[in-house]
């Protein structure tokens, strides 16, 4: 009976839950760039609006010290548990233009052999507006039906993709609206439709910004080089000596507190299905790349690394420029995993990169954002509840898998609020987040409309005990 009303009202509403998406999309909300604040604005105000018409009771937009929060509420029964609903209305600029087939916020749709019903290309459209828009169309539904089982609460943010700065001020200032039993958050994937899986790990993260100065000012290399320190030279060999011949991180005590995984856990990671065939096709790759002693999916969940995002100092015009650059640069990541420190990871590679640097070039090391790792446990209400819900809608049990990428606020919440949060993702990695092109499956954002709602019947049924 419930199962048919999801299903039928999905049915007679795709189009509209589609051309909907397809609206918020449009909307250029790149919280990177400043030359679109006033975009970002808008999108805010439109995720207001469709909390709105969803059926929430009380909606409104909270000023933060950066882009605002959007909040929505529907309280049925003080009694009954309360669902948070996370999610961002940010997306990551588009660039590099060139390689988009289609403009990054135009948005049209195609088929690709992951997405035979087709997919909505766009930035945004995965991660994470498509997959947070989910959520209010889920509520739309269990309104729309009387079939809200418990209270609900929306905290839709604008500032994800560049740290979540004003995010820690706002949850410290909002214990109480905030006040919940579950956090609900779709901003992860899946490992494939037909392979449903739950995140329950993300990694932290640690991002900093180097400066190598060589001489005061920009020097022919004719007449200069070979005597003095060429700070891209410099920095290239310093960038390399940061992993040994087992792509081990040097930096020391990097490691001292990483979490080594039980040969029990890693056992059972290693039953997931995984093709190291298809990924280095999927990704054009002859070989696979990483630290020593650790299989692929290890290298990209429970492994910390150290990646350079960007590099640039002297001539990168047309045509060759004989220069020695006075300075250059780089942007690096570190990714971390339970029990690494953002901020001790961070002076830990100060040191260390300015220790390691020639005497004839000055260093610079500049933070930028960083946040903790998370990890759920697998014995709780809400994961049962998750667990239920897509076996029920995918006929299967989900895998748990502990997934690459940060969501720095999860530990934020766990820390101020006191609260877990329950990972449903419904992107694929294929889709491109970040990257030209990104997508996401009409069918992937349907069945997560379908499969939410159990999250709710589910949680609430539990709950009770
Ligand atoms: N939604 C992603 C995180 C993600 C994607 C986790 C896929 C797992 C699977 C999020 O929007 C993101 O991009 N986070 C950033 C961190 C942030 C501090 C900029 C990231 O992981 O690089
Ligand atoms: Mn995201
Ligand atoms: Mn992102």
């Amino acid at each position: 009976m419930y199962m048919e009303e999801i299903n039928n009202y999905i049915q007679q509403h795709k189009d509209r839950f589609v051309n909907e998406l397809i609206d918020l999309l449009k909307l250029p909300s790149i919280s990177a760039d400043s030359a679109f604040s006033q975009d970002v604005i808008e999108t805010a105000k439109a995720v207001e609006q469709a909390l709105k018409q969803a059926g929430c009771d009380h909606t409104e937009i909270c000023e933060t010290k950066g882009y605002p929060v959007v909040y929505g509420e529907k309280l049925i029964d003080p009694n009954l548990p309360t669902v948070l609903v996370y999610g961002h209305y940010d997306v990551q600029p588009p660039d590099p233009m060139e390689l988009w087939e289609s403009p990054p916020f135009e948005p049209v749709i195609k088929e690709t052999s992951l997405h035979p019903d087709g997919a909505i290309f766009a930035r945004g459209a995965c991660d994470d507006k498509g997959q947070m828009y989910m959520h209010v169309k889920a509520l739309e539904f269990m309104v729309a039906h009387n079939q809200l089982p418990c209270n609900v609460k929306f905290m839709i943010e604008g500032e994800e993709e560049v740290g979540s700065d004003s995010l820690a001020d706002f949850l410290e200032g909002h214990k109480d609206k905030l006040k919940n039993d579950i956090i609900l958050i779709s901003d992860t994937g899946m490992m494939a439709n037909d392979v449903p899986s739950i995140t329950t790990g993300l990694r932290g993260l640690s991002y900093v910004e180097v400066e190598v100065t060589g001489p005061n000012r920009d020097l022919h290399s004719g007449i200069y080089g070979g005597a003095v320190p060429n700070p891209i030279n410099v920095l290239s060999k310093m960038i390399a000596s940061l992993h040994d011949e087992n792509n081990h991180i040097t930096i020391p005590g990097f490691y001292d507190k990483v979490e080594e995984v039980s040969d029990e856990e890693r056992a059972e990671m290693a039953k997931a299905p995984f093709s190291i065939e298809e990924y280095k096709k999927a990704l054009d790759i002859n070989d696979v790349y990483g630290e020593k002693g650790y299989t692929t999916p290890e290298r990209y969940s429970i492994r910390p690394t150290l990646d350079v995002n960007g590099i640039w100092g002297g001539y990168t015009g047309e045509g060759a420029k004989t220069v020695i650059a006075s300075k250059a640069y780089a942007k690096i990541s570190m990714r971390l995993v339970p029990h690494q420190d953002p901020d001790e990871i961070t002076d830990l590679f100060a040191k260390h990169f300015e220790s390691i640097a020639p005497k004839g070039v000055k260093v610079k090391v500049a933070p930028h954002h960083g946040g903790l790792p998370y990890v759920t446990n697998m014995d709780s209400t809400g994961y049962k509840a998750a667990a239920k819900a897509y076996e029920t809608t995918f006929g299967q049990t989900p895998i748990p898998e502990r997934t690459g990428g940060s969501i720095p606020i999860v530990a934020l919440f766990e820390q101020v609020l006191g609260s877990k949060t329950i990972l449903m993702g419904f992107g694929l990695d294929s889709d491109a987040i970040h990257s030209p092109n990104e997508h996401f499956g009409i069918w992937n954002y349907l069945k997560g409309i379908e499969t939410i709602p159990y999250f709710y019947k589910y949680y609430t049924e539990l709950s009770k005990g």
